[in-house]
């Protein structure tokens, strides 16, 4: 039986789907790209695990300056041991996040994608982030990004403006509110 959107649940990140997870980065999945790499290596692999539900610090942003990592959760969308794909909710914003990036990060992995996991993913964080006290969230995606749009979209995600990616002037970037209160 294929895996269905609804036999799929957000989790902690964990060990118990590491397999899964490096198939994922096997077939195409990018993972955070701050995150440190995967070598293959349990320590790596366990570097990696521990940096993604870090809290504070610094990270880098595209033009290579600094800024303040922000509180921030990340969640796999998982059925049984496999790893289908994450969601990472940020609780406060960056000026620069404001900008591009917003309250809510996502990806869906190559071989789950076109088959509804990116919208029921979506619909699974909303109610997260609205019992973690955000009342409404900012989305950004590129216009070309399609299926990003229309999983947004399907979430009840209005559009409150577009202009020029911040750091790839010659991109589209959109952006959209989804109110968290239920
Ligand atoms: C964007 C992404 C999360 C969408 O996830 P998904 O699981 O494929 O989305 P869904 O299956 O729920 O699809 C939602 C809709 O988008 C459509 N869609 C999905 N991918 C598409 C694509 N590449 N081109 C056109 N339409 C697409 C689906 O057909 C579906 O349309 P429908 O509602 O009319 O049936 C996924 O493609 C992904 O992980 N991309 C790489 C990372 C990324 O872009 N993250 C978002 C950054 S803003």
């Amino acid at each position: 039986m294929p895996i269905m959107p609804s036999d799929s649940l957000l989790m902690m990140p964990s060990l118990t789907h590491a397999r899964s997870y490096q198939a994922a980065v096997e077939e195409g999945y990018q993972p955070d790209p701050a995150a440190p790499k995967l070598d293959g290596t349990p320590a790596s692999l366990g570097a990696h695990l521990v940096w993604l539900n870090e809290q504070g610090g610094r990270v880098v942003l595209p033009d290579g300056s600094m800024t303040e990592r922000m509180p921030h959760v990340q969640l796999w969308l998982t059925h049984a041991y496999t790893f289908i794909g994450r969601v990472n909710i940020r609780f406060r914003l960056t000026p620069e996040l404001q900008v591009w990036g917003g309250h809510i990060g996502y990806a869906i992995r190559p071989s789950f994608q076109g088959r509804g996991f990116g919208t029921h993913l979506l619909g699974l964080a909303i109610p997260t982030a609205r019992a973690a006290g955000l009342s409404g969230l900012l989305l950004t995606c590129l216009d070309t990004n399609i299926g990003s749009i229309k999983v947004i979209e399907a979430n009840g995600g209005k559009r409150i403006g577009s202009g020029p990616h911040r750091w790839h002037p010659e991109l589209t970037a959109l952006r959209y509110w989804i109110e968290a209160e239920g």
